[in-house]
C-alpha cells in the first residue's frame, strides 16, 4: 500500500506517494525526475547512487524513501547555483575527470561531503573519502587532479 511522505530535496519540499520498498533512488530518479545520480551495483558497492542525506553521502539504492522522510536530501541538481557550478563541477570539467558519467554525480556529491567536513584534505585522505565509489572508465587519475586542485583553490 502506498504511503505518502514529504521530502526536502535540493531545498524544496517534494511531496510523494511511495511504496514501502520505494528506495530513495527510485523516489529521486523516477518520481521526481532527478537523474544525475546512477543505478549501478544496486548492492551498495559502486557510489553511483551517491546522495547527500543531511550532508552526508548514502547510497540511495539502498536506503529507504520512508527512511528519509525528514532528512534534506542534496542530488548534484541541488550543486550549481544557477549558471554558476559548484567548484567541484568546474574542477572536474577542468580536469576531464569523467569519460561516461555515470559516475560522475556520486564522486562530485561525496567529494562535497568531505569538503564541507574538511576543507584541506590531504591526497590520502581524499583517497580514503572515496573508497566507496568506482569508475569504471578509469579516470582516477583525472579525478584526484580535480581535487587536489578544488583543496589548493578551497
Ligand atoms: S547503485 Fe547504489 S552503490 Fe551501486
Ligand atoms: S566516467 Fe565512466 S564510470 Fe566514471
Amino acid at each position: 500500500m502506498k504511503k505518502s511522505i514529504s521530502l526536502r530535496v535540493n531545498d524544496q519540499e517534494r511531496n510523494l506517494e511511495v511504496e514501502p520498498r520505494t528506495t530513495l533512488l527510485e523516489a529521486v530518479r523516477d518520481q521526481l525526475g532527478l537523474t544525475g545520480a546512477k543505478l549501478g551495483c544496486d548492492i551498495q558497492v559502486c557510489g553511483a547512487c551517491t546522495l547527500l542525506l543531511d550532508g552526508k553521502p548514502v547510497s540511495a539504492c539502498s536506503v529507504l524513501a520512508v527512511d528519509a522522510e525528514g532528512c534534506s536530501i542534496t542530488s548534484i541538481e541541488g550543486l550549481s547555483q544557477g549558471d554558476t557550478l559548484h567548484p567541484i563541477q568546474q574542477a572536474f570539467m577542468e580536469f576531464g575527470a569523467l569519460q561516461c558519467g555515470y559516475c560522475t554525480s556520486g564522486f562530485i556529491l561525496t567529494a562535497k561531503a568531505l569538503f564541507d567536513e574538511n576543507p584541506k584534505p590531504s591526497e590520502q585522505e581524499i583517497r580514503e573519502y572515496l573508497a566507496g565509489n568506482f569508475c569504471r572508465c578509469g579516470c582516477y587519475q583525472e579525478i584526484m587532479q580535480a581535487l587536489k586542485n578544488v583543496r589548493r583553490e578551497g
